[in-house]
Protein backbone atom coordinates (compact mmCIF):
# COMPACT_ATOMS: atom_id res chain seq x y z
CA UNK A 1 0.00 0.00 0.00
CA UNK A 2 1.11 3.23 -1.04
CA UNK A 3 0.76 6.21 1.37
CA UNK A 4 1.67 10.09 1.57
CA UNK A 5 0.50 12.43 4.44
CA UNK A 6 -1.61 15.28 4.33
CA UNK A 7 -1.70 18.70 5.90
CA UNK A 8 -3.82 20.75 3.42
CA UNK A 9 -7.17 21.54 4.16
CA UNK A 10 -8.85 17.87 3.78
CA UNK A 11 -12.61 19.82 2.26
CA UNK A 12 -10.55 20.43 -0.82
CA UNK A 13 -8.35 17.48 -1.30
CA UNK A 14 -9.26 15.17 -4.28
CA UNK A 15 -10.16 11.69 -2.71
CA UNK A 16 -12.09 8.92 -3.81
CA UNK A 17 -13.19 8.45 -0.62
CA UNK A 18 -12.53 10.10 2.83
CA UNK A 19 -12.75 7.91 5.81
CA UNK A 20 -13.83 10.00 8.66
CA UNK A 21 -13.87 8.73 12.30
CA UNK A 22 -17.27 10.01 14.64
CA UNK A 23 -17.87 9.16 18.24
CA UNK A 24 -21.30 8.96 19.56
CA UNK A 25 -23.50 11.16 21.61
CA UNK A 26 -20.61 13.63 21.82
CA UNK A 27 -18.74 16.42 19.46
CA UNK A 28 -17.20 15.70 16.14
CA UNK A 29 -13.54 15.89 16.04
CA UNK A 30 -12.00 18.77 14.96
CA UNK A 31 -10.91 18.22 11.58
CA UNK A 32 -14.08 16.06 11.34
CA UNK A 33 -16.01 19.39 12.22
CA UNK A 34 -14.23 21.29 9.40
CA UNK A 35 -15.45 19.43 7.03
CA UNK A 36 -19.00 18.93 8.24
CA UNK A 37 -18.77 22.88 7.81
CA UNK A 38 -17.95 22.79 4.31
CA UNK A 39 -20.37 20.33 3.38
CA UNK A 40 -23.45 22.31 4.51
CA UNK A 41 -23.03 19.97 7.63
CA UNK A 42 -23.77 16.76 6.49
CA UNK A 43 -22.65 14.94 8.77
CA UNK A 44 -24.05 16.63 11.65
CA UNK A 45 -27.35 16.31 10.37
CA UNK A 46 -27.37 12.60 9.75
CA UNK A 47 -25.85 11.93 13.15
CA UNK A 48 -28.83 14.66 14.62
CA UNK A 49 -32.07 12.65 12.39
CA UNK A 50 -30.17 9.17 13.75
CA UNK A 51 -29.51 8.34 10.03
CA UNK A 52 -25.66 7.55 11.60
CA UNK A 53 -25.28 5.37 14.38
CA UNK A 54 -21.80 6.20 15.58
CA UNK A 55 -21.80 2.70 17.52
CA UNK A 56 -18.20 1.23 18.04
CA UNK A 57 -17.28 -0.50 14.39
CA UNK A 58 -20.70 0.71 12.23
CA UNK A 59 -19.50 2.02 9.19
CA UNK A 60 -21.67 3.77 6.70
CA UNK A 61 -20.78 4.83 2.72
CA UNK A 62 -22.54 8.22 1.94
CA UNK A 63 -22.10 7.85 -2.12
CA UNK A 64 -21.39 11.69 -2.81
CA UNK A 65 -20.07 14.64 -0.94
CA UNK A 66 -21.44 18.41 -1.26
CA UNK A 67 -19.00 21.30 -1.29
CA UNK A 68 -15.51 18.61 -0.68
CA UNK A 69 -13.16 17.23 -3.04
CA UNK A 70 -14.03 13.98 -1.93
CA UNK A 71 -15.75 11.38 -4.08
CA UNK A 72 -17.51 9.73 -1.14
CA UNK A 73 -17.26 9.63 2.35
CA UNK A 74 -16.99 6.98 4.88
CA UNK A 75 -18.28 7.27 8.29
CA UNK A 76 -17.14 5.12 10.84
CA UNK A 77 -18.05 4.79 14.71
CA UNK A 78 -16.16 5.47 17.26
CA UNK A 79 -18.65 4.45 20.10
CA UNK A 80 -18.38 6.55 23.09
CA UNK A 81 -15.76 8.70 23.54
CA UNK A 82 -14.67 8.14 27.29
CA UNK A 83 -14.79 4.63 25.90
CA UNK A 84 -12.70 5.06 22.90
CA UNK A 85 -8.80 3.89 23.97
CA UNK A 86 -6.96 1.63 22.18
CA UNK A 87 -9.23 -1.61 21.78
CA UNK A 88 -11.72 0.68 20.08
CA UNK A 89 -9.91 2.71 17.82
CA UNK A 90 -8.37 -0.68 16.47
CA UNK A 91 -11.53 -2.33 15.67
CA UNK A 92 -13.04 1.25 14.41
CA UNK A 93 -9.56 0.84 12.39
CA UNK A 94 -10.33 -2.55 11.04
CA UNK A 95 -14.02 -2.22 10.02
CA UNK A 96 -12.97 1.22 8.21
CA UNK A 97 -10.58 -0.79 6.26
CA UNK A 98 -12.52 -3.61 5.63
CA UNK A 99 -15.35 -1.55 4.35
CA UNK A 100 -13.02 0.29 2.41
CA UNK A 101 -11.10 -2.22 0.02
CA UNK A 102 -14.86 -3.32 -0.60
CA UNK A 103 -15.24 -0.21 -2.64
CA UNK A 104 -14.15 0.21 -6.44
CA UNK A 105 -11.73 3.18 -5.54
CA UNK A 106 -7.79 2.92 -5.96
CA UNK A 107 -7.31 6.00 -2.96
CA UNK A 108 -8.97 6.89 0.46
CA UNK A 109 -7.89 9.84 2.44
CA UNK A 110 -8.69 8.80 6.40
CA UNK A 111 -8.52 10.87 9.94
CA UNK A 112 -7.95 8.11 11.89
CA UNK A 113 -4.33 10.10 12.91
CA UNK A 114 -6.72 12.68 14.84
CA UNK A 115 -8.40 10.77 16.67
CA UNK A 116 -7.60 11.82 20.56
CA UNK A 117 -6.20 8.59 22.32
CA UNK A 118 -2.70 8.23 24.85
CA UNK A 119 -0.74 7.44 22.07
CA UNK A 120 0.96 9.83 19.70
CA UNK A 121 0.81 10.15 16.03
CA UNK A 122 3.15 7.69 14.68
CA UNK A 123 1.58 4.72 16.92
CA UNK A 124 -2.06 6.08 15.24
CA UNK A 125 -0.14 6.03 11.50
CA UNK A 126 1.10 2.88 11.92
CA UNK A 127 -2.00 0.86 12.64
CA UNK A 128 -3.73 2.66 10.21
CA UNK A 129 -1.43 0.90 7.96
CA UNK A 130 -1.21 -2.06 9.07
CA UNK A 131 -4.63 -2.72 9.30
CA UNK A 132 -5.16 -1.43 5.70
CA UNK A 133 -2.30 -4.66 4.77
CA UNK A 134 -4.37 -7.02 6.99
CA UNK A 135 -7.46 -6.07 4.86
CA UNK A 136 -6.12 -6.53 1.85
CA UNK A 137 -4.94 -9.67 2.76
CA UNK A 138 -6.63 -12.67 0.55
CA UNK A 139 -6.00 -16.49 0.62
CA UNK A 140 -8.29 -17.65 -2.20
CA UNK A 141 -5.05 -19.30 -4.17
CA UNK A 142 -6.55 -22.93 -4.11
CA UNK A 143 -9.71 -21.61 -4.92
CA UNK A 144 -10.71 -22.19 -8.85
CA UNK A 145 -12.56 -18.87 -8.96
CA UNK A 146 -10.72 -15.90 -6.45
CA UNK A 147 -12.92 -12.84 -5.53
CA UNK A 148 -12.06 -10.20 -7.31
CA UNK A 149 -9.20 -8.29 -5.87
CA UNK A 150 -9.00 -5.19 -3.79
CA UNK A 151 -8.70 -2.17 -6.23
CA UNK A 152 -7.44 -0.13 -3.24
CA UNK A 153 -3.78 1.21 -3.60
CA UNK A 154 -3.27 4.45 -1.85
CA UNK A 155 -4.01 6.16 1.16
CA UNK A 156 -3.79 10.01 2.41
CA UNK A 157 -3.51 10.22 6.03
CA UNK A 158 -4.61 13.30 7.30
CA UNK A 159 -2.47 15.23 9.90
CA UNK A 160 -4.02 18.82 11.22
CA UNK A 161 -0.66 19.43 12.78
CA UNK A 162 1.99 19.99 10.56
CA UNK A 163 4.54 19.38 13.40
CA UNK A 164 3.67 15.56 13.20
CA UNK A 165 3.77 14.98 9.46
CA UNK A 166 7.29 12.97 10.21
CA UNK A 167 6.14 11.39 12.93
CA UNK A 168 3.04 10.15 10.55
CA UNK A 169 5.07 8.93 7.66
CA UNK A 170 7.77 7.07 10.16
CA UNK A 171 4.32 5.12 11.70
CA UNK A 172 3.33 4.46 8.05
CA UNK A 173 6.25 3.13 7.06
CA UNK A 174 6.52 0.64 9.69
CA UNK A 175 3.32 0.24 10.02
CA UNK A 176 3.19 -0.98 6.26
CA UNK A 177 6.28 -3.29 7.21
CA UNK A 178 4.41 -4.93 9.96
CA UNK A 179 1.48 -5.17 8.43
CA UNK A 180 3.08 -7.10 5.34
CA UNK A 181 5.04 -9.46 7.55
CA UNK A 182 1.92 -10.30 8.99
CA UNK A 183 0.37 -11.50 6.21
CA UNK A 184 3.27 -13.55 5.14
CA UNK A 185 3.19 -15.45 8.25
CA UNK A 186 -0.75 -15.74 7.58
CA UNK A 187 -0.22 -17.22 4.28
CA UNK A 188 2.81 -19.55 5.45
CA UNK A 189 0.05 -20.43 8.58
CA UNK A 190 -2.89 -21.15 5.93
CA UNK A 191 -1.03 -23.36 3.54
CA UNK A 192 -1.81 -26.83 3.82
CA UNK A 193 0.50 -29.39 5.31
CA UNK A 194 1.00 -31.08 2.05
CA UNK A 195 2.55 -27.39 0.53
CA UNK A 196 4.25 -26.21 3.57
CA UNK A 197 6.70 -28.69 4.55
CA UNK A 198 10.13 -27.99 6.41
CA UNK A 199 11.63 -28.00 2.82
CA UNK A 200 9.38 -25.55 1.60
CA UNK A 201 9.61 -23.17 4.47
CA UNK A 202 14.00 -23.61 4.22
CA UNK A 203 13.09 -22.56 0.53
CA UNK A 204 11.20 -19.41 2.00
CA UNK A 205 14.33 -18.98 3.46
CA UNK A 206 16.51 -18.88 0.86
CA UNK A 207 14.24 -16.95 -1.32
CA UNK A 208 14.17 -13.95 1.14
CA UNK A 209 18.04 -14.12 1.49
CA UNK A 210 18.36 -13.92 -2.31
CA UNK A 211 15.55 -10.86 -2.42
CA UNK A 212 17.11 -9.02 0.39
CA UNK A 213 20.36 -8.10 -1.53
CA UNK A 214 23.03 -9.24 1.25
CA UNK A 215 21.26 -7.62 3.85
CA UNK A 216 20.09 -11.31 5.37
CA UNK A 217 22.42 -14.76 4.97
CA UNK A 218 20.93 -17.92 5.03
CA UNK A 219 22.11 -21.70 6.15
CA UNK A 220 19.75 -24.48 6.07
CA UNK A 221 21.03 -27.60 8.08
CA UNK A 222 19.80 -31.14 7.54
CA UNK A 223 19.47 -34.25 8.78
CA UNK A 224 23.09 -35.33 8.56
CA UNK A 225 24.60 -31.89 9.49
CA UNK A 226 23.36 -32.28 12.99
CA UNK A 227 23.73 -34.16 16.14
CA UNK A 228 20.38 -32.64 16.96
CA UNK A 229 18.83 -35.82 18.21
CA UNK A 230 15.78 -34.37 19.53
CA UNK A 231 14.96 -32.82 16.54
CA UNK A 232 15.48 -35.35 14.19
CA UNK A 233 13.21 -37.90 16.47
CA UNK A 234 9.96 -35.38 15.93
CA UNK A 235 10.41 -36.50 12.26
CA UNK A 236 11.52 -39.98 11.94
CA UNK A 237 7.88 -41.31 11.23
CA UNK A 238 7.92 -38.91 8.19
CA UNK A 239 8.91 -38.81 4.53
CA UNK A 240 9.60 -35.40 4.77
CA UNK A 241 13.15 -34.53 6.32
CA UNK A 242 13.60 -32.17 8.94
CA UNK A 243 15.27 -28.91 8.86
CA UNK A 244 17.26 -26.28 10.87
CA UNK A 245 17.16 -23.12 9.50
CA UNK A 246 19.25 -19.71 9.96
CA UNK A 247 18.77 -16.56 8.70
CA UNK A 248 21.52 -13.84 10.12
CA UNK A 249 20.36 -9.98 9.53
CA UNK A 250 23.70 -8.10 10.70
CA UNK A 251 22.33 -3.63 10.80
CA UNK A 252 24.28 -2.79 13.48
CA UNK A 253 27.12 -0.39 12.74
CA UNK A 254 28.92 -3.10 15.22
CA UNK A 255 29.20 -6.25 13.38
CA UNK A 256 30.72 -8.16 17.04
CA UNK A 257 27.54 -6.37 18.65
CA UNK A 258 25.47 -9.44 20.60
CA UNK A 259 22.60 -10.79 18.66
CA UNK A 260 18.53 -10.93 19.74
CA UNK A 261 17.75 -14.37 18.75
CA UNK A 262 14.41 -15.39 17.77
CA UNK A 263 13.41 -19.34 17.34
CA UNK A 264 10.25 -20.37 16.17
CA UNK A 265 8.13 -24.29 15.89
CA UNK A 266 8.00 -25.08 12.62
CA UNK A 267 6.06 -28.51 13.08
CA UNK A 268 4.41 -28.44 9.59
CA UNK A 269 1.90 -31.34 10.60
CA UNK A 270 1.75 -32.34 13.68
CA UNK A 271 -0.58 -35.94 13.96
CA UNK A 272 0.75 -36.39 17.31
CA UNK A 273 3.19 -39.34 16.17
CA UNK A 274 2.32 -42.44 17.72
CA UNK A 275 0.53 -40.44 20.25
CA UNK A 276 -1.96 -39.67 17.92
CA UNK A 277 -4.12 -36.97 18.82
CA UNK A 278 -8.28 -37.53 17.89
CA UNK A 279 -9.29 -36.78 14.81
CA UNK A 280 -11.79 -34.41 15.29
CA UNK A 281 -10.31 -31.01 14.26
CA UNK A 282 -6.72 -32.19 13.48
CA UNK A 283 -6.52 -29.98 10.11
CA UNK A 284 -5.92 -27.25 12.32
CA UNK A 285 -2.55 -28.61 13.18
CA UNK A 286 -1.07 -27.49 9.79
CA UNK A 287 -0.92 -24.51 12.09
CA UNK A 288 1.62 -25.92 14.16
CA UNK A 289 4.50 -24.01 12.64
CA UNK A 290 3.09 -20.93 13.87
CA UNK A 291 6.19 -19.92 15.82
CA UNK A 292 8.01 -20.20 12.76
CA UNK A 293 5.62 -18.37 10.87
CA UNK A 294 6.36 -15.64 12.91
CA UNK A 295 9.92 -15.59 12.67
CA UNK A 296 9.06 -15.08 8.89
CA UNK A 297 7.29 -12.23 9.30
CA UNK A 298 9.23 -10.75 11.42
CA UNK A 299 11.87 -11.11 9.30
CA UNK A 300 10.06 -9.82 6.52
CA UNK A 301 8.97 -6.64 8.28
CA UNK A 302 13.11 -6.45 9.64
CA UNK A 303 13.99 -6.32 6.20
CA UNK A 304 11.91 -3.66 5.30
CA UNK A 305 12.39 -1.20 8.25
CA UNK A 306 16.04 -1.74 8.54
CA UNK A 307 16.79 -1.58 12.15
CA UNK A 308 20.54 -0.81 13.42
CA UNK A 309 20.84 -4.13 15.38
CA UNK A 310 21.94 -7.88 14.72
CA UNK A 311 19.71 -10.57 14.55
CA UNK A 312 19.53 -14.24 14.37
CA UNK A 313 16.67 -16.03 13.38
CA UNK A 314 16.02 -19.90 13.66
CA UNK A 315 13.60 -21.68 12.55
CA UNK A 316 13.44 -26.15 13.68
CA UNK A 317 11.10 -27.73 11.34
CA UNK A 318 9.54 -31.30 11.44
CA UNK A 319 6.72 -33.05 10.28
CA UNK A 320 5.23 -35.27 13.03
CA UNK A 321 3.61 -38.45 11.48
CA UNK A 322 3.56 -42.04 12.92
CA UNK A 323 5.14 -44.57 10.83
CA UNK A 324 7.58 -47.69 11.42
CA UNK A 325 10.21 -45.84 11.77
CA UNK A 326 8.54 -43.41 14.28
CA UNK A 327 9.88 -42.33 17.65
CA UNK A 328 7.53 -44.12 20.45
CA UNK A 329 6.37 -43.54 23.60
CA UNK A 330 9.31 -44.53 26.59
CA UNK A 331 12.23 -43.66 23.91
CA UNK A 332 15.11 -41.77 24.72
CA UNK A 333 16.56 -39.71 22.60
CA UNK A 334 19.91 -37.39 23.08
CA UNK A 335 19.60 -34.07 22.98
CA UNK A 336 22.14 -30.94 20.83
CA UNK A 337 23.51 -30.66 24.47
CA UNK A 338 24.26 -33.96 25.49
CA UNK A 339 20.77 -34.05 28.28
CA UNK A 340 19.48 -37.81 27.45
CA UNK A 341 15.37 -37.24 27.44
CA UNK A 342 12.82 -40.01 27.80
CA UNK A 343 9.65 -38.96 25.27
CA UNK A 344 7.15 -40.15 27.21
CA UNK A 345 4.69 -38.54 24.99
CA UNK A 346 5.44 -38.10 20.91
CA UNK A 347 2.78 -35.30 20.90
CA UNK A 348 4.70 -33.19 23.46
CA UNK A 349 7.45 -32.81 20.05
CA UNK A 350 7.81 -28.31 20.30
CA UNK A 351 10.13 -29.03 22.96
CA UNK A 352 11.65 -31.32 21.61
CA UNK A 353 12.67 -29.45 17.98
CA UNK A 354 12.94 -26.25 20.26
CA UNK A 355 15.64 -27.71 22.94
CA UNK A 356 17.58 -28.73 19.98
CA UNK A 357 17.20 -24.94 18.13
CA UNK A 358 17.83 -23.21 21.73
CA UNK A 359 21.39 -24.92 22.33
CA UNK A 360 22.18 -24.38 18.57
CA UNK A 361 21.34 -20.59 19.36
CA UNK A 362 24.14 -20.58 21.84
CA UNK A 363 26.78 -20.55 19.28
CA UNK A 364 25.74 -16.80 18.74
CA UNK A 365 26.57 -15.47 22.26
CA UNK A 366 22.97 -13.69 21.95
CA UNK A 367 22.01 -10.70 23.89
CA UNK A 368 18.80 -12.49 24.45
CA UNK A 369 16.29 -15.36 22.95
CA UNK A 370 12.95 -15.54 22.64
CA UNK A 371 11.15 -18.38 21.41
CA UNK A 372 7.89 -18.83 19.57
CA UNK A 373 5.73 -21.77 19.69
CA UNK A 374 2.16 -22.68 19.30
CA UNK A 375 3.47 -25.42 22.41
CA UNK A 376 0.45 -26.41 24.45
CA UNK A 377 -3.22 -27.13 24.67
CA UNK A 378 -3.02 -25.92 28.16
CA UNK A 379 -2.16 -22.01 27.17
CA UNK A 380 -5.86 -22.13 25.29
CA UNK A 381 -7.15 -23.46 28.61
CA UNK A 382 -5.34 -20.84 31.06
CA UNK A 383 -5.33 -17.60 28.48
CA UNK A 384 -7.71 -18.28 26.08
CA UNK A 385 -7.05 -16.69 22.50
CA UNK A 386 -6.63 -13.16 23.53
CA UNK A 387 -3.20 -13.37 25.49
CA UNK A 388 0.11 -14.76 24.28
CA UNK A 389 1.73 -16.91 27.14
CA UNK A 390 4.93 -15.80 28.13
CA UNK A 391 8.09 -17.84 30.38
CA UNK A 392 11.26 -16.22 30.79
CA UNK A 393 14.35 -16.84 32.77
CA UNK A 394 15.14 -13.07 33.14
CA UNK A 395 12.60 -10.39 34.98
CA UNK A 396 14.64 -7.93 32.94
CA UNK A 397 13.64 -9.27 29.70
CA UNK A 398 10.33 -10.68 30.70
CA UNK A 399 9.26 -6.94 30.91
CA UNK A 400 10.88 -5.89 27.30
CA UNK A 401 8.66 -8.77 25.91
CA UNK A 402 5.71 -7.03 27.62
CA UNK A 403 6.02 -3.92 26.94
CA UNK A 404 6.69 -4.68 23.13
CA UNK A 405 3.26 -6.59 23.50
CA UNK A 406 1.75 -3.25 24.84
CA UNK A 407 3.36 -1.17 22.50
CA UNK A 408 2.43 -3.22 19.28
CA UNK A 409 -0.80 -3.94 21.03
CA UNK A 410 -0.13 -8.25 20.63
CA UNK A 411 -0.16 -8.32 24.02
CA UNK A 412 1.44 -11.86 26.33
CA UNK A 413 0.68 -12.22 29.32
CA UNK A 414 3.54 -13.54 32.19
CA UNK A 415 3.01 -16.83 33.92
CA UNK A 416 5.51 -18.37 36.74
CA UNK A 417 8.68 -20.05 36.09
CA UNK A 418 9.39 -21.45 39.67
CA UNK A 419 11.73 -23.86 40.44
CA UNK A 420 8.82 -25.98 42.13
CA UNK A 421 7.58 -26.81 39.01
CA UNK A 422 11.03 -28.21 37.53
CA UNK A 423 10.77 -31.64 39.50
CA UNK A 424 7.38 -32.84 37.22
CA UNK A 425 9.68 -33.50 34.36
CA UNK A 426 12.13 -36.01 36.71
CA UNK A 427 12.62 -39.50 34.35
CA UNK A 428 13.13 -42.79 35.77
CA UNK A 429 15.15 -43.50 32.55
CA UNK A 430 16.90 -40.75 31.00
CA UNK A 431 17.80 -36.63 32.50
CA UNK A 432 14.39 -35.78 32.02
CA UNK A 433 11.14 -36.37 30.45
CA UNK A 434 9.46 -34.54 27.49
CA UNK A 435 5.79 -34.66 29.88
CA UNK A 436 5.02 -33.11 33.38
CA UNK A 437 1.93 -34.61 33.96
CA UNK A 438 -1.59 -32.61 33.31
CA UNK A 439 -1.09 -29.46 35.99
CA UNK A 440 0.31 -26.78 34.36
CA UNK A 441 1.03 -27.69 30.90
CA UNK A 442 2.56 -24.79 29.46
CA UNK A 443 4.47 -23.75 32.67
CA UNK A 444 5.76 -27.59 32.83
CA UNK A 445 6.88 -27.24 28.52
CA UNK A 446 8.73 -23.91 29.18
CA UNK A 447 10.53 -25.91 32.29
CA UNK A 448 11.88 -28.00 29.87
CA UNK A 449 13.42 -25.72 27.45
CA UNK A 450 14.58 -23.47 30.42
CA UNK A 451 16.81 -26.30 30.91
CA UNK A 452 18.48 -25.40 27.32
CA UNK A 453 18.92 -21.71 27.94
CA UNK A 454 20.84 -21.28 31.15
CA UNK A 455 23.28 -19.81 28.87
CA UNK A 456 21.32 -16.30 28.37
CA UNK A 457 18.20 -14.40 28.67
CA UNK A 458 15.84 -15.93 27.40
CA UNK A 459 11.77 -15.80 27.20
CA UNK A 460 9.59 -18.09 25.85
CA UNK A 461 5.90 -17.53 23.64
CA UNK A 462 3.67 -19.76 23.97
CA UNK A 463 0.89 -19.04 20.62
CA UNK A 464 -1.23 -21.72 20.96
CA UNK A 465 -4.19 -19.60 21.52
CA UNK A 466 -3.17 -16.63 19.52
CA UNK A 467 -1.99 -17.91 16.36
CA UNK A 468 -4.75 -18.81 14.62
CA UNK A 469 -8.97 -18.35 14.55
CA UNK A 470 -10.83 -21.43 14.47
CA UNK A 471 -14.51 -22.03 12.95
CA UNK A 472 -15.65 -20.12 10.89
CA UNK A 473 -12.94 -17.43 10.54
CA UNK A 474 -10.37 -19.98 10.30
CA UNK A 475 -7.18 -18.81 9.64
CA UNK A 476 -3.27 -17.63 10.92
CA UNK A 477 -4.02 -14.44 12.86
CA UNK A 478 -0.49 -13.23 12.14
CA UNK A 479 0.29 -13.17 16.00
CA UNK A 480 2.81 -12.43 17.18
CA UNK A 481 4.75 -10.39 14.38
CA UNK A 482 3.90 -6.96 16.00
CA UNK A 483 5.33 -8.49 19.20
CA UNK A 484 8.45 -9.58 17.41
CA UNK A 485 8.98 -6.48 15.53
CA UNK A 486 8.20 -4.06 18.11
CA UNK A 487 10.91 -6.01 20.76
CA UNK A 488 13.55 -5.64 17.92
CA UNK A 489 12.63 -2.08 16.95
CA UNK A 490 12.96 -1.44 21.11
CA UNK A 491 16.47 -2.77 21.10
CA UNK A 492 17.75 -0.75 18.35
CA UNK A 493 16.87 2.46 20.67
CA UNK A 494 18.61 0.60 23.47
CA UNK A 495 21.72 0.39 21.61
CA UNK A 496 21.21 3.78 20.65
CA UNK A 497 21.09 5.21 24.07
CA UNK A 498 24.09 2.79 25.21
CA UNK A 499 26.37 3.98 22.77
CA UNK A 500 25.34 7.97 22.98
CA UNK A 501 23.52 8.76 19.78
CA UNK A 502 20.16 9.48 21.59
N1 LIG B 1 0.87 -28.41 18.92
C1 LIG B 1 0.38 -28.95 20.12
C2 LIG B 1 -0.23 -27.91 21.05
C3 LIG B 1 -1.56 -27.37 20.61
C4 LIG B 1 -2.70 -28.14 20.71
C5 LIG B 1 -1.66 -26.08 20.15
C6 LIG B 1 -3.91 -27.62 20.34
C7 LIG B 1 -2.88 -25.56 19.80
C8 LIG B 1 -4.02 -26.34 19.87
C9 LIG B 1 1.52 -29.61 20.89
O1 LIG B 1 2.48 -30.24 20.11
C10 LIG B 1 0.90 -30.67 21.73
O2 LIG B 1 0.38 -31.59 21.18
N2 LIG B 1 0.96 -30.50 23.04
C11 LIG B 1 0.39 -31.41 23.95
C12 LIG B 1 1.37 -31.60 25.08
C13 LIG B 1 1.02 -32.74 25.99
C14 LIG B 1 1.18 -34.06 25.26
C15 LIG B 1 1.92 -32.69 27.20
C16 LIG B 1 -0.92 -30.81 24.46
O3 LIG B 1 -0.99 -29.60 24.66
O4 LIG B 1 -1.87 -31.57 24.64
MN1 LIG C 1 1.99 -32.21 19.58
ZN1 LIG D 1 2.74 -29.49 18.25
Amino acid sequence: MEFSVQTANPAKAETACLVLPVYKDSELLPCVAKLDDASERLIGQLLERGDFDAALGNVQLIPFAPGLGAERLLLVGLGAREKCQEAAFLKALDAAMTALVKLPIDDASVAFTDVVLERDTAWKARKTLEAAERALYRFDQFKSQPAPKATLTALHLIVTDSAEVESAKYGARVGTAIGQGINFTRTLGNLPGNVCTPRYLAEQAETLGRDSKGALSVEILDEEALGAGALLSVGRGSVEPSRLIVMRYQGAEDADEAPHVLVGKGITFDTGGISLKPGEGMDEMKFDMGGAAGVFGTVKAVLEIKPKINAVFIVAAAENMPDGAATKPGDIVKTLKGLTVEVLNTDAEGRLVLCDALTYAERFTPASVIDIATLTGAAIVALGHHATGLLSNDDDLALDVLEAGEGAWDRAWHLPLWDEYQEQLDSNFADLANIGGRPAGTITAACFLSRFADHFPWAHLDIAGTAWHSGKQKGATGRPVGLLTQYLLDRETDAQIETGVK
